[in-house]
């Protein structure tokens, strides 16, 4: 099922852009963007009008094969060092989701194995293959939803952070999928978003996205999360991952970190999840992870007519924090449910 009216990330009719729902103008408008330069599509991931790990990497996929038309007319080497270019440039938009560098490799990987074709036979593959990680990815989204949906009971209060839904993948999402598909199947929860300071992803897009499913859902600060804890309202944290290290940290929207720690002081279980392509073993640990940083202006000017605060005070933006594995309930993957030690659990499943 689906739980949007439009896919976030597709191909246009022709084949020869990339269409995108501008995710920095939802919940308000539905507005389309058609890319076909590489700078619109940095910028398009910079802004965050394509957004979340999955959907990032669909994106850049296909960004690379609509790029490729442009080196139809290069010889072989010509055409691998122009989409290596290409790809170098997309891979400096966001360095904290592994699933943009994953997918640009993803593509290189493609084209240089074919020594013998010609620019026309690695464009129409790299054509293939972006097609190939989307589906893919609505059928990790499927298995993840689906194990996590095994450890959730009817009536359940849920609480998410940022949005890991169907806007941030392709279809169902990682953190929202098992309530997305749980409702599908008569399961009521209540889910309490996160706003998510400071881009309100929670607010403007998960709330959207439950609302539009029946879902019940609630919308809180950030700062409410320790008192809805302790009133009980809350069963089971679920988050997606944008990172996640060979030893089980995790990188996330900054705040999610924090929601680790208030699970763990309550006793309730703190779920990640997302696909197998999120675990970077290149990562020994969470340290090893780029945290983004992102424009003051977020914080200090985005949201408001004025300035809110005095002149001359500093901002400070950093946009993912890393969880520590030891806060970690489970590791919910689409090939499979990962438990603590997650060194030994991540090893085998990439194995
Ligand atoms: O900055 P964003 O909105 O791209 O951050 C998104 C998140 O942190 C998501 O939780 C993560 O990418 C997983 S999306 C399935």
């Amino acid at each position: 099922m689906k739980y949007l009216d439009n896919d976030p990330v597709k191909l246009n009719g022709p084949k020869d852009a990339v269409v995108i729902i501008d995710q920095t103008r939802l919940p308000k408008e539905t507005v389309f963007l058609e890319l076909k330069k590489l700078e619109e599509m940095y910028d398009a991931i910079k802004t965050l009008s394509v957004r979340g790990a999955p959907c990032i990497g669909v994106f850049a996929g296909y960004c690379m094969a609509v790029l490729s038309l442009e080196q139809r007319g290069a010889d072989h080497d010509g055409f691998i060092k122009a989409m290596k270019e290409n790809a170098d440039r997309l891979n400096l938009s966001r360095p904290t989701a592994v699933n943009l560098s994953w997918a640009l490799s993803r593509q290189i990987r493609k084209i240089e194995s074919m020594t013998d074709s010609g620019p026309e036979d690695m464009s129409r593959a790299l054509f293939e293959e972006a097609e190939r990680i989307h589906e893919e990815d609505i059928r990790m989204c499927l298995s993840i939803s689906e194990n996590g949906l095994s450890l959730l009971k009817n009536g359940d209060g849920l609480l998410t952070h940022c949005n890991a839904g169907a806007l941030a993948t392709t279809r169902y999402g990682t953190g929202l999928g098992p309530i997305l598909l749980g409702k599908e199947r008569g399961y009521e929860f209540r889910v309490y978003s996160d706003e998510t300071r400071p881009l309100l992803q929670g607010a403007r897009l998960t709330a959207y996205e439950l609302a539009k499913a029946g879902v019940d859902v609630t919308v809180i600060c950030d700062n409410m999360a320790n008192i809805c804890m302790s009133e009980g309202r809350i069963d089971a944290v679920l988050v997606g991952c944008d990172r996640v290290a060979s030893n089980g940290d995790t990188a996330n929207k900054i705040g999610t970190s924090g929601l680790a720690v208030l699970a763990k002081h309550h006793g309730i279980p703190f779920y990640v999840l997302g696909p197998y392509s999120t675990i970077d073993m290149n990562c020994d640990s969470g340290k090893d992870i780029k945290i983004e940083q992102r424009d003051p202006e977020e914080i200090s000017t985005m949201w408001y007519e004025k300035p809110l605060t005095v002149e001359g005070a500093k901002y400070y933006n950093p946009a993912f924090d890393v969880t520590d594995h030891d806060l970690i309930t489970a590791i919910i993957t689409d090939k499979g449910i990962l438990y603590p030690p997650f060194k030994d659990s991540i090893k085998k499943v990439m194995s």
